[in-house]
């Protein structure tokens, strides 16, 4: 069972998933067009923190879909070859929290991006497709991120964090399980 909704403006590229399901089982997000208003996360899934399957085939390039887990905002963001090339053509040793791109994405899944939605400064949500870099841009106190959601500007001290997921196929994530042999970036 899951109760998705857009949260933008159908101009903007950024839409809100909640994702609710029974206590233990895995719930599946799916995307509701148009705009749904009730965006309060089911507490049964919060507090039992279910995997929460994301399906990524309706995700456009370029969209950034939004979804909870364990009551926390994650991005899921479906790259374009521009935005991947440009986090991955960055200099670590310049970064204020030195991470290569491949490092916070599966491999052989550089397309899509998942980390939390919450600024490491003081916890606003970012802005997508903002900033400098055009990753994210926080409004709170103006910290900047690139596409591989690294802090480049501002003072957030760290990237945004990627949580544990999988790929359970080419097309679909599992927030809340983790890769074997994977460890996620800041958890
Ligand atoms: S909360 Fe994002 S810059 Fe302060």
């Amino acid at each position: 069972m899951a109760t998705i909704a857009t949260e933008a403006p159908a101009t903007r590229r950024d839409f809100l998933l909640i994702a609710t399901g029974a206590l233990g089982a895995v719930g599946t997000a799916a995307l509701i067009w148009p705009f749904v208003a009730s965006l309060a996360p089911d507490a049964e899934v919060i507090a039992a923190g279910a995997p929460v399957d994301v399906d990524l085939e309706p995700i456009q390039l370029g969209q950034i879909v939004k979804v909870f887990w364990r009551g926390k905002l994650i991005f899921v963001r479906h790259r374009t070859p521009e935005e991947i090339k440009s986090a991955e053509d960055v200099d670590i040793s310049t970064l204020r929290d030195p991470q290569t791109d491949a490092a916070r994405v599966k491999p052989g899944h550089a397309p899509f991006l998942i980390v939390y939605g919450n600024c490491t400064h003081l916890g606003c949500v970012p802005l997508g497709h903002e900033g400098a870099y055009k990753g994210w841009f926080c409004p709170c106190h103006g910290s900047v991120f690139d596409t591989s959601g690294r802090i480049r500007q501002g003072p957030a001290p760290l990237n945004l964090p990627v949580p544990p997921y999988t790929f359970v196929s080419d097309t679909k994530i599992r927030i809340g399980e983790e890769s074997r042999g994977g460890a996620p970036a800041h958890a």
